[in-house]
């Protein structure tokens, strides 16, 4: 019995029972005309509560077990969770679950915001490094294992470490062997692989974490796997001494208790089709469709091609500025990409992703290339290389009173919000760090919170 089947069986065999428990809109026989307009009715139909026979996400024993066992076999896993509040559950509830407060935690410095949140929940203290930058490129490059080698013989008492692989623009950090060293080293290995929900269904230029000997890793299904928002999964691997009842506890701080049901069945259908032959050979031609894009791009558009996830086209324009492309793509073409840099310009791709998309960009990149002039565009480094000086830690400075004052005058005070780099919304100042005059080209507003 699954999800899906319990839910198809319901509406089979159970359609005239009377439910007097939550959603209150009654399997959709009340529906709010407007959000009937967009949403249709089938969603409601299947929007249920923990009811006989249904499963409780805090404690699992029935269909939502099976699922995720099911998961976890798909994935090799020795437990998977469905997260139903993003990877962002999932980086919050393995924190939650691996370190106390003042515990130290090695974190590169290019990790998503909900890293940071969860030092504020559970007050470990951050050690930070910064990856190495492709000044070209203006992205942060993969992580070797020399530079954690190096971090974890010089600060003996940590407990775990955070990284994030593939990155946004889908670099690949040395994850195999970062695991050989956190376990000689005795330190818990948490992978953010957010952008790596496809890795364990193709041949990629990496293998996906939870085979990789990392203790915990996070994926989210809605970013490339085809999923709806906020699906994603936290796998622990086979390896690993973490146990899965400290997730399900972290979890359980951090859920809903009205999880939704057919965000729960999308996520089985979800990890179910890409297990498939057809899931497998859609993602393979995803891949070989992507190769063929890149090798007829115009000479003067350059596609990265490093230790990177295929799946993602980041492209450098050989003297055109990418911010007047991208305009351009956006108002005449109706192409909106991820993101533009002064570098480069990202684009996402997934399941979803088909030939006509991307003969329709192709078209449009060859067009623009055609009619623009070259404009002696140089790129610059486009990303920040300030070592953060810490002054409280992330849990000290959230409980600190706050003040606004005006930027010109922050320089050497006590930063009091998150500022982030945006692309690709990375923390340059996290709450507690020391402004520094190198901070303040990045701040684009005229005030900001110091403690
Ligand atoms: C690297 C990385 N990690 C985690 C997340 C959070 O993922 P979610 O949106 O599934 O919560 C993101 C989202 O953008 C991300 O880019």
């Amino acid at each position: 019995m699954s999800i899906i089947k319990k839910i198809k069986d319901y509406y089979k065999k159970q359609n005239n029972n009377i439910l007097f428990t939550t959603p209150s809109h009654s399997q959709g026989k009340f529906i709010i005309p407007n959000a009937k307009n967009i949403l249709g009715d089938k969603y409601f139909k299947s929007d249920f509560s923990e009811i006989e026979g249904f499963d409780n996400l805090r404690c699992p024993d029935g269909i939502i077990k099976k699922v995720q066992t099911h998961i976890a076999n798909i994935y090799k896993a020795k437990s998977s969770f469905m997260l139903i509040n993003g990877s962002t559950s999932g980086i919050l509830a393995a924190m939650l679950a691996v370190l106390k407060r003042n515990d130290k935690v090695l974190i590169a410095r290019n990790c998503h915001i909900s890293v940071y949140n969860g030092l504020v929940l559970t007050g470990a203290v951050p050690v930070w490094f910064l990856p190495d930058i492709d000044e070209q490129w203006g992205i942060y490059k993969g992580i070797k294992a020399g530079e954690i080698e190096e971090y974890l013989n010089k600060y003996k008492d940590i407990k775990a470490l955070i990284i994030t692989s593939p990155t946004y623009e889908g670099l690949f950090s040395e994850v195999e062997e970062i695991a050989r060293i956190c376990k000689k080293h005795n330190v818990i290995f948490i992978v953010d692989e957010a952008h790596g929900a496809l890795l364990n269904f193709a041949d990629f230029k990496a293998k996906p974490a939870v085979l990789s000997g990392a203790d915990i890793s996070i994926q989210s299904l809605h970013k490339t796997a085809g999923a709806i928002n906020p699906a994603a999964l936290l796998h622990i691997s086979k390896s690993s001494k973490v146990l899965p009842q400290s997730i399900q506890n972290a979890l359980n701080l951090i859920n809903t208790t009205s999880p939704s049901y057919p965000l729960m069945a999308d996520i089985e259908a979800t990890t179910s089709y890409l297990n498939t032959y057809n899931g497998k050979k859609q993602i393979k031609n995803l891949l070989k469709m992507i190769k063929d894009f890149k090798e007829h791009l115009p000479k003067d558009i350059t596609a990265y091609d490093g230790n990177n996830d295929m799946t993602k086209i980041l492209l450098k324009f050989n003297g055109y500025n990418p911010q007047k492309i991208a305009s351009i793509l956006n108002k005449q073409y109706k192409i909106e990409e991820e993101y533009t840099t002064n570098n480069a310009m990202l684009f996402i791709t997934g399941i979803g992703t088909d030939k006509d998309k991307l003969k329709k960009l192709l078209k449009a990149l060859k067009n623009i290339i055609k009619t623009l002039p070259q404009d002696g565009h140089k790129t610059d480094t486009a990303l920040s290389r300030i070592e953060p000086i810490v002054k409280y830690t992330p849990a000290e400075a959230y409980q600190k009173e706050k003040k606004l004052i005006d930027k010109n005058k922050c320089v050497s005070q006590i930063c009091g919000e998150c500022i982030l780099e945006y692309p690709p919304g990375i923390p340059l100042m996290l709450p507690g760090e020391m402004i520094q005059q190198a901070h303040i080209p990045y701040i684009d507003k005229s005030k900001i919170q110091i403690i």
